[in-house]
């Protein structure tokens, strides 16, 4: 049974507001996504393992922790690049894995134009990175592609789902997380989230 979690941290909200809001340029859209997902992977993270270590601060040893798995950052391009800038901030040491997909506009397919993933996997968790679940058919194929890969675990990270994605997606990867700002209300006759924030790729590299 999938689990998805849809924060309710008052910043989150806030700031999700000011994203989907038609006024606010790309410069500001840009933070606004760092900063979000800067919340987002406080929330989809809390479950990490660690493990004992011990360090010598100037006064005496001390009893701490470090994280245990290799974490892999794995961003849909384009629009998932935003939330790499954030979340790699408080995750330095992960690795960042891009999957280029884009959707077909025509039949809603995605389209796979990118992936250069090792042989085999080098990393624990793979966190994959998309501000957008719509259709559900991004998120889906970028899931299968790292269960094809051999990934162990796998969690999903985006801003906004519309309803029919996430069925989808929590049906076709019920194993897998999904961590949220908010769910919507329905997709449209082009399949865009509504209200949503529009196209999440064009508003962050300025290419409306
Ligand atoms: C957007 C978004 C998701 C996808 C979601 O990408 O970033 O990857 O659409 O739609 P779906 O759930 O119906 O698959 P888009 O195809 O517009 O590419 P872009 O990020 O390069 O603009
Ligand atoms: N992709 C987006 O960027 N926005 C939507 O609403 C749907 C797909």
């Amino acid at each position: 049974m999938s689990q998805v979690y849809v924060s309710q941290h008052p910043l989150v909200q806030h700031k999700l507001t000011l994203l989907r809001d038609k006024h606010t340029d790309s410069k500001k859209f840009r933070e606004l996504v760092k900063e979000i997902a800067i919340f987002m992977a406080y929330e989809a993270t809390a479950d990490l393992q660690v493990e004992p270590v011990t360090v010598e601060t100037p006064v005496a040893p001390a009893q701490g922790f470090r994280l245990k798995e290799n974490i892999g950052l794995v961003p849909i391009l384009r629009a998932g690049l935003g939330f790499v800038a954030g979340v790699w901030e408080m995750m330095p040491s992960a690795e960042v894995w891009h999957i280029g997909l884009f959707r077909d506009e025509k039949t809603l397919r995605p389209v796979e134009y990118y992936n250069k993933l090792p042989v085999r996997p080098t990393v624990d968790v793979c966190l994959v990175l998309d501000p957008m679940l719509a259709t559900g058919g991004s998120a889906i194929a970028t899931v299968d592609i790292l269960k094809k890969w051999g990934a162990g675990r796998i969690k999903f990270m985006g801003l906004i789902a519309a309803p029919e994605g996430l069925e989808r997606f929590t049906a076709a990867h019920p194993d897998v997380p999904v961590y949220l700002a908010a769910i919507d209300d329905h997709l449209n006759e082009t399949a865009y989230i509504v209200p949503g924030l529009g196209d999440a790729g064009d508003r962050q590299f300025g290419t409306a």
